[in-house]
């Protein structure tokens, strides 16, 4: 069944967020990938809101410009896969800033199979504090919709919008 760009009511709505959580279910259904939400991230927002958020402004993007949305989707929901608390933590081998993308795919590739765009969006999604760049056009926009994200969630834009939507899609 098609979705029509002549219908702004509820249905829509619903179908739009059908097509991303398809790609991303398996993820969300996962205890450890939930367990990201115990972990307080930027402002309110705990980290698995913060990967969710990324996750779907990427999707939604790679679908606008016809990339791989889907590995977009899944990548961006890993990206911030660290699972500790960045706040409180001390890693051994230093900053979180420049240690943690690394750390995410190695949690991410110890509980899922990925293929090379989703490694490559995690790895890299700290550039270019991390000096080695993006190797695909959905890892770049994975990079400028976390910096986005995180710009909106620390400043508070559109919050209520936003973790009304969150809530819909964690439910
Ligand atoms: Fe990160
Ligand atoms: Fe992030």
């Amino acid at each position: 069944m098609g979705r029509t760009s002549t219908h702004y009511g509820e249905e829509p709505f619903a179908a739009k967020y059908k097509d991303y959580l398809d790609c991303v279910s398996d993820l969300l259904a996962n205890d450890l990938v939930r367990s990201m939400g115990k972990y307080p991230h930027h402002s309110v927002m705990n980290c698995l809101e913060h990967c969710v958020n990324v996750s779907y402004v990427s999707y939604r993007i790679c679908r606008r410009l016809r990339l791989d949305a889907r590995s977009a989707a899944r990548g961006g929901l890993l990206h911030d896969f660290f699972l500790y608390d960045w706040h409180v933590t001390q890693l051994e081998q230093g900053l979180h800033g420049f240690h943690h993308a690394k750390l995410a795919l190695q949690n991410a590739t110890a509980h899922f199979d990925l293929n090379d765009l989703e490694k490559d969006i995690i790895r890299k999604h700290m550039w270019p504090l991390n000096i080695t760049p993006p190797r695909y056009r959905e890892s770049f926009v994975v990079v400028i919709a976390d910096k986005y994200c995180t710009i909106i969630e620390v400043l508070k834009i559109g919050e209520r919008k936003r973790i009304s939507r969150l809530q819909r899609m964690l439910a």
